[in-house]
């Protein structure tokens, strides 16, 4: 069952329904999950017609796609399910856009992942205005998070998640618990339409400090919310000291939340790096 000191609602980050029974059989609850095209391109199913050498045709692979997160959604009906849209550098708002509202049709509990870029947050804002919640994704600077709040002023509270990703930061050296601490404080004093999701979340030290930290919403693979669950569903207090070994530090930034979108500086090469790797995954189990 949830521990009653448990504010951060836990998402589980995978493709496959199959877990998502196990996880919610292991804690007792579930408040959503997270896929993205890396993940679907790992559920079992899609692995195996991989490993036969037979691939998806576009139609297909939405099927699949639209099957998978239709399976999950019905296991977890009053949580949140999150959607990838496919985005490479040249995919444009308009086609983010167009796959959003088809997405969305598909469940009524989906969010939509579109990434901080300049197309992805004018898709962002043109699919709030339609009345689409989104998950904002491949974050990694304080400066994205910001942007993501101005892309959404006057949304509904539940509506807009932002996803900073911490392990990947982490991969390179970089403490990636400091962004999350980072967009953290910086939310604090806002009207608190953009909720934070810790995300790219590898290690228990994570995922107890993202507790600890009051994020919104934490997503977790699912053997880490296993070994939560085999642990007793520790839920740590604010004094939670995070070993941050040997990775450097990310230094909190006095940003204000508002000024116009245009103004914020929303490059990073970890969120191209990142719309290549899921495009990659995405277009591998496309036939052509
Ligand atoms: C969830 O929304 C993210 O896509 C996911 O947590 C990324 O995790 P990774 O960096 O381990 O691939």
């Amino acid at each position: 069952m949830r521990p009653h000191n448990l504010t951060t609602r836990i998402f589980l980050d995978g493709g496959d329904p199959a877990q998502t029974r196990r996880v919610i059989g292991a804690l007792g609850f579930l408040d959503g999950q997270t896929t993205n095209p890396t993940l679907i391109a790992k559920n079992p199913e899609a692995a195996a017609r991989l490993a036969k050498g037979l691939r998806f045709t576009p139609d297909e692979i939405l099927d699949f796609y639209r099957e998978v997160v239709t399976e999950i959604s019905g296991l977890i009906p009053d949580g949140s399910v999150s959607i990838e849209v496919y985005a490479d550098k040249n995919t444009s708002a308009g086609r983010m856009l167009a796959e959003a509202g088809r997405f969305f049709s598909w469940i009524a509990n989906a969010h939509v992942k579109f990434p901080v870029t300049k197309a992805g947050l004018e898709a962002a804002g043109r699919a709030m205005a339609e009345g689409l919640r989104v998950n904002m994704t491949l974050c990694f600077t304080q400066e994205q998070a910001a942007a993501v709040y101005a892309a959404t002023r006057g949304a509904r509270r539940g509506d807009v998640f932002v996803s900073p990703f911490v392990g990947r930061l982490d991969d390179r050296g970089e403490n990636g618990m400091d962004l999350i601490a980072g967009v953290a404080r910086m939310f604090a004093g806002s009207d608190g339409h953009v909720e934070l999701l810790s995300a790219s979340v590898r290690t228990m030290e994570h995922f107890l400090y993202s507790l600890a930290l009051g994020a919104d919403i934490v997503t977790a693979p699912g053997s880490l919310l296993m070994q939560w669950a085999a642990d007793g569903l520790p839920v740590p207090g604010a004094d939670y000291a995070y070993p941050a070994g040997a990775l450097r530090k990310i230094a909190y930034r006095e940003l204000s939340l508002d000024k116009p979108l245009e103004e914020y500086d929303i490059a990073h090469e970890l969120t191209v790096a990142g719309m290549e790797r899921f495009s990659a995954d995405w277009n591998a189990l496309i036939k052509r």
